[in-house]
Parts: C-alpha cells; structure tokens; sequence
C-alpha cells in the first residue's frame, strides 16, 4: 500500500528544496543576523559551529554555575546571547516568534524551551523600558562586566 502522507512530505520537500533560503517558504529557518560580534576575528563567544551544536550545554552549564556555586560570569550568560542576538528595536519579534533569533531553529527542529518566561528576550537595556507581555518583570541578572573572552577558536 503506498503511504499517501510520506509522499506527501518527499514532494514538499523537494519542491521546499528548490527555494532559495532567503525566500519565504523554504525549509530552512531564517537566522537574524547577529548585532555585534566578540571581536574583529570572532564572532559568537565560541566557535560558531560549536555553538550551533553546542549552545545549550554552555547557557545550561553557565546557569548551574550561577544557581547552585554563585559563580557570575559574563561569558555564556543568556542575558549576553540576547544583547548580541537580538535587536533592541521595540517592534522587534518576541521570543514567541519564529523570527526571534533563539526560535528561529527551535520552530524548524520542534524545540521548545521555556527560558523567556522569567528572563528577558530582548536586550535588557531595552527590557527594562518596556514591561513584559503578561505584566510580568523581566529578570535582570547583573554579570560582571568583565570583556568576553576571545577563545582561541576558530575565527568566524
Ligand atoms: C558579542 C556578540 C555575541 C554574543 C555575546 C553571543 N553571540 Fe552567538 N553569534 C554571534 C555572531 C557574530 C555569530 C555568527 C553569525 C552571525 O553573524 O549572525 C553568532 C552565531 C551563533 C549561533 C549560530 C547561528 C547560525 O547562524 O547558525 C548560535 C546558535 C549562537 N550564536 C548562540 C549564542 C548563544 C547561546 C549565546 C550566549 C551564550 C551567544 N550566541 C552569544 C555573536 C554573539
Ligand atoms: C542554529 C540554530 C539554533 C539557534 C539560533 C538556537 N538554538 Fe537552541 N537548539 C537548537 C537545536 C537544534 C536544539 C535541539 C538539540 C538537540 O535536541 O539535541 C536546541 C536546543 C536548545 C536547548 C535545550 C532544549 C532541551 O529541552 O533540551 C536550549 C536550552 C536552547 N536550545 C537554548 C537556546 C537559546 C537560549 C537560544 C538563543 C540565545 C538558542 N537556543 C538558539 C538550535 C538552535
Ligand atoms: C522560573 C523562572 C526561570 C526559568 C523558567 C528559567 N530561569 Fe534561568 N534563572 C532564573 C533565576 C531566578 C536565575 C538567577 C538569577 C540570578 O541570581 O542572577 C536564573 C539564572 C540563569 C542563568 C545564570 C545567569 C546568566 O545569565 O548568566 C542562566 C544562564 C540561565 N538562568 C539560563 C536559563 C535557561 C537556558 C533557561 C531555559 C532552559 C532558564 N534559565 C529558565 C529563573 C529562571
């Protein structure tokens, strides 16, 4: 018997393939561009490729730091992966939306995360302006303000 809804994927993803990734409609999520960089030579606070797989150890890793040893540092704050990745315009996309920088893959690969609820999906300057849906107060977590760390790693 042939599996009517599997050649129904196969067909949209032939034709999703045949989009170019700017364009509305293609398969793979659109990710903003971040608003600075760590340096001239690198970009995000690790290697880019590291990060793309590995993001979630260091925030996760960084927040048991801080929770549980009182351990404060700037380097894989989430407060930091907001103030570099998302636009502090007062329009810009909520964390809810597939343009949010962090929601951007996590719409495409069907994450879901809950972090946005008690922190700040903006960048905080801006959040501290502009109250959060919900009336709720965002968190700001204070870091210290030590300069991030360039890695030694492979320069993006
Ligand atoms: C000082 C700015 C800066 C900070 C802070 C920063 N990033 Fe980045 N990040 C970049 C840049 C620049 C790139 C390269 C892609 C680009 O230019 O948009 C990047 C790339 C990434 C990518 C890959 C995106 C892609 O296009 O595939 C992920 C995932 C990422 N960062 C997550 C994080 C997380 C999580 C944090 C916080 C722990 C963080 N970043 C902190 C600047 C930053
Ligand atoms: C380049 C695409 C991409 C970007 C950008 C991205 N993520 Fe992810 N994220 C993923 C993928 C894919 C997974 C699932 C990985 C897995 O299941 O192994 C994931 C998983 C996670 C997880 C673990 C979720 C769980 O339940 O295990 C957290 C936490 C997370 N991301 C936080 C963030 C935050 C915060 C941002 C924005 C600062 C962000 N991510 C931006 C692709 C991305
Ligand atoms: C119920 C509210 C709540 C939720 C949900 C939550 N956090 Fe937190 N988070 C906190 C509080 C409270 C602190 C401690 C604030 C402080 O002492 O600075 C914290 C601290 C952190 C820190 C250390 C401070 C920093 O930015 O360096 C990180 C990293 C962090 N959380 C990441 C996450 C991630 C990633 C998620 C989602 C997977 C998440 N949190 C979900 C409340 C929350």
């Amino acid at each position: 018997m042939i599996n009517y809804g599997l050649k129904i994927l196969l067909l949209s993803l032939l034709l999703g393939a045949a989009v170019p990734a700017s364009a509305g409609g293609s398969l793979l999520p659109v990710i903003p561009e971040a608003q600075a960089r760590v340096s001239e030579t690198q970009g995000c606070v690790e290697p880019v490729d590291d990060m793309r797989k590995n993001h979630m150890e260091y925030i996760l890793h960084q927040r048991d730091e801080t929770m549980y040893q009182g351990i404060r540092t700037r380097q894989h704050s989430l407060n930091e992966c907001i103030n570099c990745h998302v636009s502090d315009a007062p329009d810009a996309p909520r964390a809810s939306s597939e343009e949010h920088f962090c929601n951007s893959c996590h719409t495409y690969a069907a994450v879901r995360i809950d972090c946005f609820q008690c922190h700040a999906d903006r960048p905080v300057s801006t959040a501290q302006k502009l109250s959060q849906p919900g009336g709720g107060e965002s968190l700001l977590l204070s870091a210290d303000r030590a300069p991030l760390a360039v890695t030694g790693g492979q320069a993006q």
